[in-house]
């Protein structure tokens, strides 16, 4: 092996009572840009991996004063993720399998050979690399998360969250809009076993009908007009991770006794196949709709109910947990100064009492959208109070003014935008779903738009 080879220079412990095979070992590992430090005990080698940066450790099992296998032991305890590959003379099944047991990363056999040692410490630095990675990752996803408000309803969530991360159940996560489902579903996501795996979200009321079981189970190229290749669908995307079922309550009959199908067999037929493709899927549904009533309308079966309910979180609106308002403000402010590259802006403590009463339908989505307003028209660093209260008279609709009576027409119209903006604005600009939240056609509310002149990206 040429040394150019060798990706990474790091430092590299060399644990063995023998002097030969440690200057050995310490030519072919120096002439590869290892940086090499030697021990010939166990008690001196488990000093330098307690003081000093150690990426790897090479470790012989039979040595003096402290044995092999105890270094290891000891050593993992302290550096969890440092790797060890284990050198032996007494290369027996026994010794490598308890060196395994007791987290030895690899284990090679004296005499030693070059090509293959540095094969195995490139492996083993390169795993504990992409470890690293991935798990800086995953703390990148935490805070990008991140759940903000302390309320003791909240603690309750929170302590939800923990036992649902724990085990593969699948979850019902109720609550109004904007309170934070999705957030919620993410978390248990993210604080799972399967975190380093995909989380597929999916909205089953902004899916056509027809659509729906090709985009969950995918399709075989051919099986309907527009289906001109293969899809592997949701469930496919998300395996070995979870699925977060949105909306649910909106799926449809046949559907969901499609769905209970699925979940029953833990396999699933894309459209137009023969073949069932096995899944390990964990499944997170949510809903603002109460179920009960539907099953009682005949519009959700109540046998998926029970299965999909099994864990069940529901978020508490934001007007029943006021102290959770300025912690959510402050964070959302601080965020958006932040993402604009502003100075620190920072509210009055009068602006408190006016975020507190008021009824936020829109709970925590409409608090962030009215941060972010008042945030981009608050002309210094300091958010006064009769800002916010503009702004939230802004969004709440206004049918007219006392001054002066206008023709029918106009105060209908006045009132149709101010209604309409704030529906947008509380349902995060998303046509379709501020359709659904006023109950019109989204082809509908697209000509109204057009009609009032309003652009949902300005606002
Ligand atoms: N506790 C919280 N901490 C920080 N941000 C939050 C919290 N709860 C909600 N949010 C934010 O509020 C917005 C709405 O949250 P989310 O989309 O999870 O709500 P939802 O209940 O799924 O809403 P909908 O029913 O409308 O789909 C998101 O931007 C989310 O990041
Ligand atoms: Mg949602």
């Amino acid at each position: 092996m040429n040394p150019q080879d060798s990706q990474f220079h790091e430092t590299i412990l060399i644990v063995d009572d023998d002097t030969h095979v440690r200057e050995d070992l310490h030519e072919i590992l120096a002439y590869h840009k290892y940086t090499c430090v030697e021990a010939r005990d166990g008690k001196e080698a488990l000093q330098i991996i307690t003081n000093q940066p150690i990426d790897l450790v090479l470790l012989d099992l039979k040595l003096p004063r402290i044995d092999g296998l105890e270094v290891l032991k000891q050593g993992k305890q302290k550096k969890p993720d440092l790797p060890f590959i284990i050198i032996s003379g007494q290369g027996t099944i026994q010794a490598a399998v308890e060196a395994t047991k007791a987290g030895a990363f690899d284990f090679v056999e004296k005499p030693l050979d070059a090509d293959r040692i540095l094969l195995r410490i490139r492996n083993a630095l390169e795993k504990r690399h992409l470890q690293r990675e991935r798990d800086q990752l995953l703390q990148e996803a935490r805070n990008r998360y991140r759940m903000v408000g302390n309320s003791a309803r909240m603690q309750e969530v929170y302590a939800l969250i923990d036992r649902a991360a724990r085990v593969n159940s699948k979850v019902l996560i109720t609550g109004e809009s904007g309170t934070g489902k999705e957030l919620v579903a993410r978390a248990i996501h993210l604080n799972s076993k399967r975190a380093t795996h995909p989380f597929v979200p999916m909205n089953c009321s902004a899916i056509p009908d027809a659509l729906i079981e090709s985009e969950l189970f995918g399709h075989v190229k051919g099986s309907f007009t527009g289906a001109v290749s293969n899809y592997p669908g949701k469930f496919m995307a998300a395996n070995k991770g979870t699925l977060f079922l949105d909306e649910i309550g909106d799926m449809n009959m046949a559907m969901q006794a499609k769905l209970l199908r699925a979940m029953d067999d833990q396999a699933i037929f894309p459209v137009g196949g023969t073949e069932p493709h096995d899944i390990d899927v964990r499944i997170i549904c949510a809903t603002h709709k109460d179920l009960p009533t539907l099953i009682e309308e005949g519009r959700f079966r109540e046998d998926l109910y029970y299965r999909i309910n099994v864990i069940q979180i529901h978020l508490p609106p934001l007007r029943e947990r006021t102290e959770d308002i300025q912690p959510l403000a402050e964070f959302f402010l601080q965020e958006i100064c932040n993402r604009e590259g502003w100075p620190e802006k920072t509210f009055s403590p009068a602006v408190w009492p006016i975020l507190r009463t008021y009824h936020w339908p829109g709970n925590v989505r409409e608090l962030r959208n009215i941060v972010e307003r008042v945030a981009v028209i608050a002309p210094g660093t300091q958010i006064e109070a009769h800002l916010v209260t503009e702004v939230l008279e802004n969004v709440r609709p206004t049918p007219f003014e006392p001054e002066r009576i206008k023709p029918l027409r106009e105060a209908r119209q006045e009132f149709e935008r101010e209604y309409i903006r704030h529906a947008l604005i509380v349902n995060n600009k998303k046509i379709l779903a501020t359709a659904r939240a006023i109950g019109l056609q989204r082809s509908h509310l697209w000509k109204k738009l057009k009609q009032l002149g309003i652009n949902p990206k300005n606002l």
